[in-house]
């Protein structure tokens, strides 16, 4: 009787888990405001582009698949009730559609306000480059793509703050990194433990990036009135695409992923909370990591400065910035 009992409530405390938790609230209205949300065609990126679409911004999301991209952009409309929305298409993984992108944006666009880097993937292949997919997604074409815009985010700001808010995962907390080899071959044998290991890694980078960003926009703007720069953990996304091309060649991945993504993750509504706060929510910790909607104190492994300085330095030598 008692162990049905204590499983009765277990079961329903998952379910809570599952279908509620919490939620930004907020006035702030964004009319007149350009957000760019890479990978704003699905899972935390759409739920995070109708948010956002629904304050009055105008939403610009960017990703690779362009039917996919366009029926997204009339989903957030739907949803939000703003007709403001584009698709822009945008390879991460290839550095020349990057500069293209940006070339486009520049164009097009007067101004950007926030600049949110969801984009991510999961992936053990290769991209034209030459560099693991990974690396280059979830890494190299965000900092190409941030560096880049910081021109036109510079001239933004002297109107109104403007943000970059960058999404990583609480995966770094298992992760390594190593400077002499961040770009790790893997290719299609590799096991889910590598693979986990090199995206929790990319994640890493992404958090040090946040950081030394931060640091050099400080450098000029010490009181925080232009640029700041966030880094944050989602939870894990419902609704997600995120790893299904890696684990369809094995029925064990597929069944480890679809186990995970059953039993802890959440409604791509309440993961892009924290997304929400950091872009819109006052007197935050410019270079911070947020988690459920809270500043998280990062692990050692995480903050040593010498380390975030040499992976910048790294990466502007990838991604041909110097
Ligand atoms: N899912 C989770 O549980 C979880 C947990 C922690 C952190 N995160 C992070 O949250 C972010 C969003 O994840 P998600 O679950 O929403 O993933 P998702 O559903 O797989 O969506 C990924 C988005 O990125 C786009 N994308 C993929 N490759 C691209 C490329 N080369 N160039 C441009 N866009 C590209 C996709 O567009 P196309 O399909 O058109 O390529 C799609 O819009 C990722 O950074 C992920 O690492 C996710």
């Amino acid at each position: 009787m008692l162990w049905t009992i204590l499983l009765v409530l277990l079961l329903l405390i998952w379910i809570r888990y599952k279908r509620f938790g919490s939620v930004y609230k907020t006035d702030i209205q964004l009319n007149g405001k350009t957000f760019l949300i890479t990978g704003g065609s699905s899972g935390l990126g759409k739920a995070t582009a109708i948010e956002i679409a629904k304050r009055g911004a105008r939403v610009i999301i960017a990703s690779r698949g362009e039917e996919k991209g366009q029926k997204s952009v009339g989903e957030i409309k739907l949803k939000s009730g703003n007709s403001h929305v584009y698709y822009m298409k945008l390879d991460l993984s290839d550095l020349d559609d990057v500069r293209r992108f940006v070339q486009e944006f520049i164009e097009k666009e007067e101004r950007l306000d926030c600049l949110v880097n969801n984009a991510g993937v999961i992936s053990s292949m290769m991209s034209q480059n030459g560099h693991g997919e990974m690396l280059s997604i979830n890494v190299l074409g965000p900092f190409l793509l941030t560096n880049l815009l910081l021109p036109v985010l510079k001239e933004t700001s002297f109107q109104n703050p403007v943000r970059i808010v960058n999404v990583a995962s609480d995966v770094y907390l298992m992760a390594e990194l190593d400077l002499s080899n961040l770009d790790v071959t893997l290719g299609e044998n590799a096991t889910m433990r590598n693979v986990l290991a090199q995206y929790g890694a990319t994640k890493l980078m992404v958090i040090y990036i946040t950081t030394e960003l931060n640091k050099r926009l400080r450098a000029n703007d010490p009181q925080c009135n232009g640029i700041t720069a966030y880094a944050l953990h989602p939870g894990t996304v419902g609704s997600t695409t995120l790893g299904a091309g890696y684990s369809h060649k094995s029925k064990f991945h597929t069944f480890m992923r679809f186990l995970t993504f059953a039993l802890t993750s959440r409604p791509p509504f309440y993961c892009c909370q924290t997304v929400l706060y950091c872009c819109m929510e006052d007197g935050l910790q410019s270079g911070g990591y947020y988690a459920d909607m809270k500043l998280n104190d990062l692990w050692p492994h995480a903050k040593d400065p010498t380390v975030a300085r040499k992976l910048w330095d790294r990466l502007e030598h990838m991604t041909g910035l110097y």
